[in-house]
């Protein structure tokens, strides 16, 4: 069968690689691919939008990976909502819907992974040891069984853009990653599925994520070019919540991730990690010189 999915009857859905790699057979042709833990939200939604815009065929895949949750980390609580996810992608018009289970993923006696090296020893690859082994190593397996032309990921998780994008040098794999700019909710917080952890009074005081990440990015604008200044200006921001706990600030080259000391004469990544309570909030902001 080689005839495209009729969006008018929803999605297809695939949940063993197989199966995916059988329908991708089937459905030849450019096609683009949003990788999802699923618990979608607009900035997922974004994703979708742009592989459909970019693209004639389109995969979505939602799985929740087991290998890049450390012990203790919320891998069995992470929010799940397949049939809101499922209608959300049939109104999306996605052509098909990769849901595979993780004995599928990882059936007894795997032992395969992919390491990605230097770029995965600081910043979350530090705070969450073995986290991008098992984000490479899912990215690659999805990979391979949807076959994508194109790949898109979202800025918020600016490490792994960076690792995703090298593996796919390093490994040769014919295929685009198409970098997506972050939504963020109208007071500035980054989208993300773990928000519904914050408590109300968490997630009223979340903003202070952004307007720290603004504040640095002001005095950048303005002519700041000392790495450590820009560093503490984030500091101070985050510091005048006392609902919020910086767990780091980092300003490093934007394509390596290595920190950045003294004058800053190069596309830099300000990026930083802020608990309130128990839940992380990731986010960033690209600095590089104006040109008009
Ligand atoms: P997940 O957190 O579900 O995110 C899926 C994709 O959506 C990632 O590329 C992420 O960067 C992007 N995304 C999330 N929030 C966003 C926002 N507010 N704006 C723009 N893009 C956003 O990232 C993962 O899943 C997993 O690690 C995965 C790549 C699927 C591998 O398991």
């Amino acid at each position: 069968m080689t005839t495209p999915a009729n969006p008018a009857s929803g999605p297809d859905i695939l949940t063993t690689p197989a199966a995916m790699q059988r329908w991708r057979r089937d459905h030849p042709g450019e096609l683009g691919f949003v990788p999802t833990m699923g618990y979608l939200h607009d900035g997922h939604l974004a994703l979708v939008r742009r592989a459909k815009a970019e693209n004639p065929l389109n995969v979505v895949s939602i799985f929740v990976n087991p290998t890049q949750f450390g012990p203790g980390e919320d891998y069995e609580r992470y929010p799940r909502d397949e049939q809101r996810d499922l209608s959300l992608l049939r109104s999306a018009g996605v052509d098909a819907v990769y849901l595979p289970s993780p004995a599928d993923m990882y059936p007894p006696g795997y032992q395969t992974y992919v390491t990605v090296e230097a770029l995965t020893r600081r910043l979350e690859g530090e705070a969450r040891p073995g986290h991008f082994r098992g984000v490479a190593t899912v990215v690659l397996k999805l990979f391979n069984a949807v076959s994508p032309t194109r790949a898109y990921f979202g800025r918020k998780d600016a490490q792994q853009l960076r690792v995703i994008r090298r593996m796919v040098r390093d490994l040769d794999l014919p295929i685009e990653i198409v970098p997506c700019d972050i939504v963020r909710e109208p007071d500035g917080l980054a989208m993300s599925s773990r928000n519904v952890y914050l408590s109300p009074a968490q997630r009223a005081a979340a903003p202070i994520v952004r307007r720290a990440l603004d504040t640095a990015a002001t005095a950048w604008a303005a002519g700041e070019r000392d790495a450590e200044a820009l560093r503490q200006a984030a500091r101070n921001v985050i510091s005048s919540e006392p609902l919020a706990q910086l767990e780091y600030v980092s300003l490093a080259d934007d394509e390596t991730l290595e920190e950045l000391e003294g004058t800053v004469d190069r596309p830099a990544l300000l990026s930083l990690v802020v608990r309130f309570g128990p839940t992380r909030l990731l986010d960033n902001i690209e600095l590089r010189e104006q040109h008009a």
